[in-house]
C-alpha cells in the first residue's frame, strides 16, 4: 500500500493489461480506486485483475469498436455503481516515414490511437454526467509535442490527441468534466522493448522512464489536479525542454565581459 488517501473513485483504464496501463491500474488500485481494465489482451488483463483483488476487474475492450465501448462503460457502472474517470491509454506504435507508411497502416494507427480516444470520450461522458462530473486523461506522447522522423502516423495520432483533448475540455467543462493529455518520453514497456538505450542518452535525465513514474502523474490528475483542464502534462526526463547549444564563453565577442564593454556607459 502507499500513503495516498483512499479516494473511492471508479475509473476505466484502456490498454491496462500491460505497460503503462498495468502500472497505473496497480497504483490506482493500491490507492483505493476501483479499476476496470479494458484491453484486447484477455490473458494478461484477467491475470492482473485477479492478482489485484476485489477493487479490479477485467473486460474485453477493443477501443476501435463503439459497441465494445458501450459494453465496457456499462460493466464499470454495474460493478462499481458509478464511473468517475477514464484513462484513455491504449495505443500502438508503427515506424515509417511519410513516404514509407502505407495508407492502410496510417489509417490503422489513427483508428486505434486517435479515433479510439474519440469513441471513448463519447461512450463515457453519459456515465460521468450521471456521476455529476469526472476526469478524462488521454495518453499522447512527446511525439504530440514535437515531430519525429520515421514515425509519421504515430506523430500525427499523438498531435491529434492533444487537439482532441482541448476540444473536449472546452465542450465538457460545463458538465464538470476535466480533460487533460499526458506526454510521456521513452518509458520501459513492451512497446519500447527493442528501442536502443541511446534513445534517451541526450536528455537532461539520460534514462528511460519507468511506468510507475507515469502512473503517479495519472493518479495526481485523477485525484488532485482540480484546476487543470485542456492542458498538457509532460513526463519525459526533460526530452522536450530544448536543445543544449555547445557554445564556449571564449567565443570571440560573445563573452559576458566583452558584451558589457559595448554597452553605453550609464550617466
Ligand atoms: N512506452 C513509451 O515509451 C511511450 C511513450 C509515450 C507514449 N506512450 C503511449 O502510452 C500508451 C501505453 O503504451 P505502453 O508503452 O504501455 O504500450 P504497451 O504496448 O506495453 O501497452 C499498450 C496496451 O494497449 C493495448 N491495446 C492495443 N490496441 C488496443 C485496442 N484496439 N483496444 C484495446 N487495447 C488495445 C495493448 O493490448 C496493450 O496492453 C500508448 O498510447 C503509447 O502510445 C508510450
Amino acid at each position: 500500500m502507499n500513503d495516498s488517501p483512499n479516494t473511492g473513485q471508479s475509473v476505466l483504464v484502456t490498454g491496462g493489461a500491460r505497460g503503462i496501463g498495468a502500472a497505473t491500474t496497480r497504483l490506482l488500485a493500491e490507492s483505493g480506486f476501483n479499476v476496470l481494465i479494458g484491453d484486447v489482451r484477455s490473458d494478461e488483463g484477467e491475470r492482473l485483475a485477479e492478482e489485484l483483488g476485489d477493487r479490479t476487474a477485467y473486460c474485453h475492450l477493443d477501443v476501435t469498436n463503439t459497441e465494445s465501448w458501450v459494453s465496457a462503460v456499462a460493466t464499470a457502472e454495474r460493478l462499481f455503481g458509478r464511473v468517475d474517470g477514464l484513462f484513455n491509454n491504449a495505443g500502438i506504435l508503427g515506424l515509417g516515414s511519410v513516404m514509407e507508411c502505407k495508407p492502410e497502416v496510417f489509417r490503422k494507427i489513427l483508428d486505434v490511437n486517435l479515433v479510439g480516444i474519440f469513441l471513448g470520450i463519447r461512450a463515457v461522458v453519459p456515465a460521468l454526467r450521471r456521476a455529476k462530473g469526472g476526469v478524462i486523461v488521454n495518453t499522447s506522447s512527446i511525439a504530440g509535442l514535437q515531430g519525429y522522423a520515421n514515425l509519421a502516423a504515430y506523430v500525427t495520432s499523438k498531435w491529434g490527441i492533444r487537439g482532441l483533448t482541448k476540444a473536449a475540455a472546452l465542450d465538457l467543462a460545463r458538465d464538470r468534466i476535466r480533460v487533460v493529455s499526458i506526454h510521456p518520453g521513452p518509458i520501459h514497456t513492451p512497446m519500447t522493448r527493442n528501442f536502443p538505450a541511446g534513445v534517451a542518452a541526450g536528455q537532461p535525465l539520460p534514462r528511460f522512464g519507468e511506468p510507475i513514474e507515469v502512473a503517479r502523474m495519472v493518479r495526481f490528475l485523477f485525484s488532485e489536479a482540480s484546476y487543470s483542464t485542456g492542458c498538457e502534462f509532460v513526463i519525459d526526463g526533460g526530452a522536450t525542454a530544448g536543445a543544449v547549444l555547445e557554445l564556449e564563453p571564449e567565443l570571440p565577442g560573445m563573452a559576458v565581459t566583452s558584451i558589457a564593454a559595448t554597452l553605453p556607459a550609464r550617466t
